[in-house]
């Protein structure tokens, strides 16, 4: 496990980049307390989605407006279409650690719990 930050470097409702000796920046979230970890580049270009907008357990791309699932990685909307990386987030005391990246892709799959309607579909996101 890796050190990412202490919880009160990242208030609620803001968003945290975070860089590691060795690690691609990261992005720390904090959402009414819960806390989450993504790599912090979009994956539709080169924005750092630390300085996007926070809305629940979605963040949107500050530069073409794409929203990712914080809980899965997905992409909810175009022109975002390839997920981000998530990482398991572990609080011990005012640490938020992650597992040491390995450079293998985290498992994605949307649970369900952002977009229900979504859930189980591997739907592209329609263009607007
Ligand atoms: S760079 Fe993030 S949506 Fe385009």
């Amino acid at each position: 496990m890796i050190k990412v930050c202490e919880t009160d470097a990242v208030a609620d409702g803001e968003v945290l980049r975070v860089e590691l000796d060795g690690l691609v920046p990261l992005a720390v979230y904090n959402t009414e307390g819960e806390f989450f970890v993504t790599d912090d580049t979009c994956s539709h270009g080169d924005a750092s989605l630390a300085e996007g907008f926070l809305e629940g357990t979605e963040i949107e791309c500050p530069w073409h407006s794409g929203k990712f699932c914080l809980r899965t990685g997905r992409a909810l909307t175009f022109p975002a279409v390839e997920p981000i990386r998530v990482y398991p987030v572990t609080l011990e005391g005012n640490a938020i650690l992650i597992p040491t990246p390995t450079g293998e892709a985290v498992p994605r799959g949307c649970s369900g719990e952002c977009r229900p309607e979504e859930a189980g579909t591997n739907a592209t996101p329609a263009r607007t």
